[in-house]
């Protein structure tokens, strides 16, 4: 069979990664893989066991635990960690300004990678999106198509604070913020790298972006048809 397209989605928060993805895995009829979602769900683990996640040692031991599992349709998401499904759960503040302890650890970054290839290799479908922070860079630096997701701070804060109706855009911002500072320091993520395409969101609205998107993968799939190396 056709091998599977690959298309590898990188960006700071609130540039429209999951939204975008999702809609524009389902035009393609690819899966939809969400990378994030597992930083955030053994994040929840340690919590929820009350296992310090600032000790390094008890994060490393704690992925022999792990029992991880999400839903790749793009219209059937859902996250599981055991028999306990988190898909909201892990989206909830006390979870997010802890992920960046176990997201720091390159043995936690290692395992997660792992398993992200292993669901990648494991689609049923001609191709699936597989969004995050290091997906252009490290999980799949040969994809089929690579993206830079971005949208300028103010309008990423706008989108954070819209979605949010009981806090403040000030302290939403703040906080957006402080994690991209964060998350810069372990993966770069805010430039992109040699041979990414970068879609720019600022001043296109939802669909636009969407269509942006799928239009790269349509002409990095053409490039690909006829023998070219994936833009590199
Ligand atoms: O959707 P949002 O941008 O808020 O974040 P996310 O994609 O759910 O990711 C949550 C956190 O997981 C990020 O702030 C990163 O610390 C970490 N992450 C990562 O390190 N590498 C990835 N490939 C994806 C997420
Ligand atoms: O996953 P990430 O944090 O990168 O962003 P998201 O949660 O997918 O998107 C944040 C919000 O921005 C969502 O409510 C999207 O519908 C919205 N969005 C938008 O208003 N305009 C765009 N061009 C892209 C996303």
């Amino acid at each position: 069979s056709a091998p599977t397209v690959v298309v590898a989605i990188d960006g700071p928060a609130g540039s429209g990664k999951s939204s975008v993805s999702k809609q524009a895995a389902l035009k393609l009829g690819y899966a939809y893989l969400d990378t994030g979602a597992a930083y955030r769900a053994l994040a929840w683990m340690l919590l929820d066991r009350g296992l310090d996640a600032e000790n390094p040692a008890v994060v490393i031991e704690s992925l022999a635990e792990f029992d991880f599992t999400i839903g790749t349709e793009p219209e059937g998401y859902f996250v599981k960690v055991g028999p306990d499904v988190v898909t909201v759960a892990i989206r909830e503040p006390w979870v997010t300004s802890e992920v960046r302890l176990v997201a720091r650890l390159p043995e936690v970054r290692a395992h997660l990678t792992e398993m992200f290839r292993s669901i990648i290799r494991n689609t049923s479908k001609p191709g699936i999106v597989v969004e995050g922070r290091d997906i252009t860079t490290v999980v799949a630096p040969d994809a089929t198509a690579r993206i830079l997701l971005t949208a300028s701070e103010e309008a990423r804060m706008g989108r954070r604070s819209a979605e949010l109706v009981d806090q403040s855009a000030a302290v939403v911002g703040e906080q957006l913020r402080s994690r991209d500072r964060a998350d810069s320091r372990v993966v770069d993520f805010m430039n992109a790298a040699d041979g990414v395409t970068t879609v720019d969101s600022t001043e296109l609205d939802f669909d636009q972006t969407v269509s942006a998107v799928v239009e790269v993968v349509h002409l990095a799939s053409l490039r690909v048809f006829h023998g070219q190396h994936p833009q590199r």
